[in-house]
């Protein structure tokens, strides 16, 4: 594999690369690699003969309050991990300066209504950070396919509307959730969780599938969601947003039966947030 650190030694090895036939699928990461973002490469592997995986823990997706500093960075184990997987190109930025030449003059890209709905309104701006580092990432590498995971879907959907204007050569993959044994969708933020905190997590879980199996039933949707509230609740969990959207995240108001949808959900333990959801 090979390790660049800066937007030279990038430029060369894609130059090197491109001699070879075949497509480049980018898979952008923060690092702290677990089997999630691995299944990704997998992923890629099937849909690419050429890989490249960046690490750069974005400043511009978290706010003020946030844990941009306190983020695991675990550059060893995350380059034995791709190694592994055979990925063929690493890119982690030895500094910010190396994705946008002035971090502080960068021109962010707006993420619109849904950018401030669902996961937005609880970080606001955090969305606006996610596709102006993406975008960048799109226009230095400008890889034939890029990974993403359906753990974060609105990201995934934001992104492909970002694409879809700016990037319309790029295809754009979505990669199942990935998930422990209980359930409880992987992230580099279990970390931050007790055993005690990650086993009573398991029940954002099953409270996606119970929702789903309700609707299948078709119960009317604002009972759904009342139970499933009041369900987090008593498992401790404080609901941040649970919501019942089209796979596009348009809005449902009333049961509708026809086409993809996705119940979402985001739940806060001991001040850590964690996200899933399930698309059906
Ligand atoms: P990060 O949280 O490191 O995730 C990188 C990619 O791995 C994302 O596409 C995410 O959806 C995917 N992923 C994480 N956990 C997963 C799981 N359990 N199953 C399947 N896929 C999973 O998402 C980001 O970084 C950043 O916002 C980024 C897109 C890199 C922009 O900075």
């Amino acid at each position: 594999m090979v390790i660049t650190r800066t937007r030279e030694e990038l430029y060369k090895t894609l130059e090197e690369f491109s001699k070879r036939p075949g497509k480049l699928a980018l898979i952008p990461t923060m690092g702290n690699l677990h089997d999630g973002h691995l299944s990704l490469i997998k992923l890629a592997k099937l849909k690419a003969t050429k890989t490249i995986t960046s690490i750069f823990v974005n400043p511009l997706q978290f706010g003020i309050n946030e844990d941009f500093k306190k983020y695991p960075r675990t550059e060893k184990l995350d380059i034995e991990k791709l190694k592994k997987e055979h990925c063929d190109i690493l890119f982690i930025p030895s500094s910010g300066e190396e994705v946008f030449s002035k971090i502080e003059k960068v021109k962010t890209l707006d993420s619109g209504n849904l950018g401030s709905e669902l996961c937005g309104k609880i970080r606001p701006g955090h969305f606006d950070g996610v596709l102006t580092v993406v975008n960048r990432l799109f226009e230095l590498i400008n890889p034939d396919i890029a990974v993403f995971g359906a753990k974060d879907y609105q990201q995934q959907i934001l992104i492909k509307q970002m694409a879809k204007l700016l990037h319309p050569k790029i295809s754009l993959v979505k990669a199942p959730i990935i998930r422990s044994k209980n359930g409880v969708a992987l992230s580099s933020r279990n970390n931050y969780l007790s055993k005690k905190e990650f086993e009573i997590a398991a029940n954002l879980f099953k409270c996606l599938q119970n929702s789903v199996n309700s609707y299948h039933k078709r119960k009317e949707l604002n009972e759904i969601l009342d139970n499933a509230n009041s369900f987090l609740i008593s498992k401790n969990l404080v609901p941040d947003y649970f919501e019942l959207r089209d796979s596009e995240l348009n809005i449902i108001s009333k049961n509708n039966f026809k086409g993809n949808k996705v119940f979402l959900g985001s739940i806060t333990i001991n001040n850590i947030r964690l996200i899933d959801n399930i698309e059906f």
